[in-house]
């Protein structure tokens, strides 16, 4: 009775995955989902923690104090660097919260081989699909925790990008003798602790040298690759254990994670392997960089509010520098005084804006800006030549005509917004550094465009009080 009970448990944890994931794709269901999701985690580890009996020795789980201990613990560590994080650190801690996902499946998998020889049978010795769904469990989760913990320290700044000599022949290396070392412990007749220990010690080092040399900017779409890993462990110690639950999140979680990563690349018009071969963001972003003709123009507040209070048509662009400014919540108000006096407003929204999948759009929900207001790249792209007046709002990269104009450019061929078709462009920015690829934007000294230097917040918060006071 008690083991229907966990697998309809298992089934209905299965389905709030799904479900959870499907509304996450549409910022009005996405928190609903995430909680339904968790509340399908929650169910799936209780049902286990209760009502789990191994299939050796019909026991269930023993040790609840030190379960229910390192539950209480990772809740109190987890919530509070939740609570905590600001938006711009999200991509950290979402890299180390993958690590952790993938130093769990490489130790159930550690535990798990090391039971081998109880349940072998003998005769076969050990070459059967259980531990091969083992050895690459400790495998992929050994590269994904070493992977996300580097990434992790990078993102935080604590390390920069470093490359060794002849490091991609290292790698290759090293994966080939991660694959070789899996076939030679699986032909012996039984399981080999100091092999399994080689064995993570390669990946661990694999792990951490996959990540080393790759650009700062390409980050997000390592960490995405890095998630697919996990999931795919996850999805073995659920073959291991029979737990559906734990699969179908496995499977759900290495197949979103494969999907972003390819949307990610296609986004920035870059193949995966370019990605993990390639430099953008990284050290010769410069190299091959073109002279820019042509001056900058400031614009001052009375004359930016004057241009926008008087147009028809006004885009905003917001980009990495609104995030880090906190800027979206006066940005909602600027629209809103804006459409009060009869401007029409809107915001195009570039897919890799900021520095994670949906960046732009979680930070401008959280500011309660109306969805239908937000355009995706391709429908803002039709409409920039009927605009007054673009507001490039700390956003750097997305709109950098070099993409299409400089083939020397590591960004050439990455689809932009094309603001410059616009009658009008202000950017907002601080000062005249880069964007994360680290090169130079000609739309700063374009014709059309007009600079309001200063902190996004700030400039805005003026800017408003310049428009009502018109
Ligand atoms: P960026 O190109 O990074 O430019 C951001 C700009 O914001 C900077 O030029 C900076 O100039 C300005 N800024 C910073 N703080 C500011 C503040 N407090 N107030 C005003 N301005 C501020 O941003 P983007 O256009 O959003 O491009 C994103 C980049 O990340 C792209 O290269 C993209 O490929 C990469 N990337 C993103 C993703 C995802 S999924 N989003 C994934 C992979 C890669 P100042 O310092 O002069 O102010």
């Amino acid at each position: 009775m008690g083991q229907h009970i966990l697998h309809i448990a298992y089934l209905i944890a299965s389905i709030t995955f799904i479900l959870g994931l499907k509304m996450l794709s549409n910022p009005k269901t996405a928190k609903r989902g995430n909680m339904i999701a968790a509340v399908g985690m929650v169910l799936g580890i209780f049902a286990t923690i209760f009502l789990y009996r191994d299939s050796v020795h019909h026991h269930h789980l023993g040790n609840k104090l030190w379960i229910f201990g390192g539950i209480l613990i990772g809740t109190i560590i987890g919530w509070l660097m939740a609570m905590k994080v600001k938006m711009t650190a999200m991509p950290q801690m979402v890299s180390f919260f993958n690590g952790m996902g993938g130093a769990c499946a490489a130790i159930i998998s550690i535990v798990e081989f090391g039971r081998l020889n109880e349940n072998a049978t003998g005769l076969d010795g050990i070459m059967n699909g259980t531990t091969l769904v083992i050895l690459l469990g400790v495998l992929i989760g050994c590269v994904s925790f070493a992977g996300s913990i580097i990434a992790y320290l990078k993102l935080e700044g604590k390390m920069g990008d470093k490359s060794l000599p002849l490091q991609q022949f290292v790698n290759v290396t090293l994966m080939a003798g991660s694959i070789a070392l899996i076939w030679y412990i699986m032909s012996r007749e039984s399981a080999d602790q100091t092999l399994l220990y080689a064995l993570v010690a390669l990946s661990l080092v694999y792990g951490v040298l996959f990540v080393l040399p790759i650009g700062g900017a390409d980050m997000p779409v390592v960490i995405s690759l890095l998630n697919s890993f996990t999931g795919m462990a996850a999805a073995f110690g659920g073959f291991l254990y029979h737990n559906s639950a734990m699969l179908t999140g496995g499977i759900l979680v290495g197949s979103a994670g494969t999907i972003l990563t390819v949307l990610m690349c296609k986004a920035m018009n870059r193949s995966l392997l370019n990605v993990i071969l390639g430099s953008f963001g990284g050290g010769n972003a410069a190299a091959g960089e073109r002279e820019i003709g042509g001056s900058i123009r400031e614009i001052s507040l009375n004359d930016a509010a004057v241009l926008c209070n008087y147009s028809t048509k006004v885009m905003i662009v917001p980009g990495y520098g609104l995030a880090v400014a906190q800027a979206q919540h006066t940005c909602h108000e600027l629209e809103k005084t804006l459409t009060a006096n009869g401007v029409e407003v809107k915001y195009a929204i570039h897919p890799v804006a900021g520095r994670m999948p949906g960046h732009m759009n979680v930070l401008l929900a959280e500011a309660d800006v109306s969805y239908d207001k937000l355009l995706e790249m391709e429908v803002a792209n039709e409409d920039f030549d009927a605009v007054d007046v673009v507001l490039v709002i700390g956003a750097n990269d997305v709109v950098n005509p070099a993409a299409k104009t400089d083939p020397a450019s590591p960004i050439y061929g990455m689809p932009i917004l094309n603001v410059e078709e616009s009658k009008n462009v202000i950017v907002f920015k601080r000062g005249m550094a880069k964007g994360y690829a680290g090169i130079e934007n000609e739309l700063f000294y374009h014709d059309k465009t007009r600079m309001l230097f200063g902190d996004a917040k700030s400039s805005l918060e003026k800017l408003v009080s310049e428009v009502k006071s018109l």
